[in-house]
């Protein structure tokens, strides 16, 4: 198997930057929890958070998701926040947004617990894949519908390291 470069490191470091500065922009006072998504989101929000600055608290949650068809998917939490949610702003990060149900799922058990606002900012989105309701409030790249590895993505466990995101051919 080969990997064919979608993203370079570059890319994806200039566009984490400028991802940086909208978010700065649109919290102005307030410092949101950074809420990064087991475990692919990992190396982007490293990245992400050192470009932030200081004050930015982080935390971490695991879902798992079931395949049954797409539709029938169920969604379960692993490892929850050791954060308390209530009265905070959170900012979910996430590596690639695809379908959107997990996403869906984490904005509904994060409102329940009282948090003053979610917001979302993803690296990647398949926007023809996407079937939510409000797409991620800030977006590095949209891609089209198709499987992509690398800086944190994985096809079982393996590809997580490269430092660039790639399409995998055979
Ligand atoms: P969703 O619930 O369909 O939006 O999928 C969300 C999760 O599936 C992402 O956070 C990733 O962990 C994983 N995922 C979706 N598309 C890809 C991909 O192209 N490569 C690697 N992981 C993916
Ligand atoms: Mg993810």
């Amino acid at each position: 198997m080969r990997v064919e470069t979608v993203l370079t490191e570059e890319q994806i470091a200039s566009r984490t930057r400028e991802l940086a500065q909208q978010i700065q922009r649109a919290y102005a006072e307030s410092r949101p929890l950074l809420l990064s998504v087991l475990k692919g989101s990992v190396f982007f929000l490293a990245d992400l958070a050192r470009e932030l600055g200081s004050g930015y608290p982080i935390d971490f949650m695991a879902v798992a998701s079931y395949d049954g068809t797409r539709s029938t998917r169920a969604v379960e939490i692993r490892l929850d926040v050791s954060t308390h949610i209530e009265g905070r702003d959170v900012l979910i990060v996430e590596d690639i947004v695809d379908s959107g149900l997990t996403l869906e799922y984490l904005l509904g058990v994060l409102k329940a617990r009282g948090a003053t606002s979610v917001r979302v900012v993803t690296l990647l989105f398949k926007s023809d894949a996407f079937q939510g309701r409000d797409r991620p409030d800030f977006i590095g790249f949209e891609l089209p519908n198709e499987f992509v590895v690398g800086y944190g993505m994985d096809l079982n466990e393996e590809w997580r390291n490269l430092k660039f995101v790639g399409r995998l051919v055979p």
